[in-house]
């Protein structure tokens, strides 16, 4: 499991001569949406030399509020999972809003034109290096953790290696899965996708929203419907087998370790990483 604690860099001596100090890897925010009260996205241009594999995280941030002693500014940083594919010349990110958050109290803010920090440092275990080759993949989420799956979804490399894709995200509420879904609606009309994997690539995809804590089409948490079979009977495929199925999973820690010991004691599949590629990868959506 990978697990890279968010963390406050060592502050990059502003020069008090200049009027607006540029920040230190600067991008540029060219696009925000406001999904609900709780979550928004955003886009911004991409450092030129950055290079990364879909499904890998990256820190990303702006200035912290001056030192009441010095005056300087230290770069507040997290990470954040890249929603945009690797092929994408912008970076799309998928955001909480954590109301007394040192980040997002802020980020949440952020306008068309303003600047953030990225680090062009990516790393992660969301991606196809750490699979053995399979037939079918799921990807499970919750919360902000459809955020890695947006960029794979959009990747090229999941459909020329996989027969069928299943996503599935659950949240609390009806509204937290808007971001997912108009983004898999988008895929069938994504121009890229449809040249290079071919016209009706989309109908490898089987999308499994459900929710917890709000009326839905389905309700519930996908660990209890994959218990009780309910999830394979509506998405008509047989339990994950280590023979067929490959798996990511991308959400808050109990979800994470329930999803663990379910694949590993029932499922009999083996957790992989980019050193030594197994069945299925985990990584947090957050730092509980
Ligand atoms: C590998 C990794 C990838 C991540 N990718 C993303 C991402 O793509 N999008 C994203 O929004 N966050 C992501 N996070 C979480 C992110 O790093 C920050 O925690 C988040 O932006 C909040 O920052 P903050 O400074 O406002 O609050 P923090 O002090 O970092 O967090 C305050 C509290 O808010 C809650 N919280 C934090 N993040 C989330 C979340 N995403 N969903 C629900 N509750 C949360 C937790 O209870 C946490 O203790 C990721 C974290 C890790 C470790
Ligand atoms: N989402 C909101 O509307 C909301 C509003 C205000 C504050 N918050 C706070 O924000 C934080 C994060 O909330 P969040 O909703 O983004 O994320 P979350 O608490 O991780 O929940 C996201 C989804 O994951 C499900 N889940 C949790 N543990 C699971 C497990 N072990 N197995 C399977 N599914 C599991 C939840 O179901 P359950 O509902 O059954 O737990 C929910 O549907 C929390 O501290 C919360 O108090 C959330």
């Amino acid at each position: 499991m990978n697990e890279m604690t968010p963390v406050t860099d060592t502050a990059t001596d502003l020069k008090p001569a200049k009027a607006v100090p540029a920040l230190p890897d600067a991008q540029t925010v060219t696009q925000v949406k406001h999904w609900t009260d709780r979550l928004f996205s955003f886009r911004c241009t991409r450092p030129a030399s950055l290079r990364f594999r879909s499904g890998e995280f990256v820190m990303i941030g702006l200035m912290g509020d001056p030192d009441p002693k010095t005056g300087k500014q230290k770069p507040l940083l997290r990470a954040y999972s890249i929603a945009s594919p690797s092929w994408d010349e912008e970076m799309e990110f998928y955001s909480i809003k954590v109301q007394d958050g040192p980040l997002t109290s802020k980020l949440q803010h952020i306008k068309e034109g303003d600047e953030i920090i990225l680090r062009p440092k990516p790393v992660g275990t969301l991606v196809h290096d750490a699979l053995v080759p399979g037939k079918r993949i799921w990807f499970f989420a919750t919360g902000t953790g459809f955020a890695p799956f947006a960029s794979l979804l959009r990747e090229p490399e999941t459909y020329e290696k996989f027969d069928e894709v299943i996503i599935t995200h659950t949240c609390r509420e009806a509204g937290e899965l808007t971001y997912g879904r108009e983004l898999i609606e988008s895929l069938k009309d994504d121009e890229l996708l449809n040249e290079v994997i071919g016209e009706g690539f989309w109908k490898k995809i089987k999308y499994y929203p459900t929710t917890t804590r709000e009326e839905s089409p389905k309700m519930g948490r996908i660990t209890d419907l994959m218990r009780s079979g309910e999830a394979f009977a509506d998405l008509g495929v047989p339990p994950l087998n280590p023979e067929s199925d490959r798996a990511m999973i991308c959400g808050n820690l109990a979800f994470n370790l329930e999803l663990k010991d379910l694949f590993e004691n029932t499922y009999g599949l083996e957790e992989g990483a980019n050193s030594r590629p197994a069945h299925f990868v985990v990584e947090k959506a957050f730092l509980d």
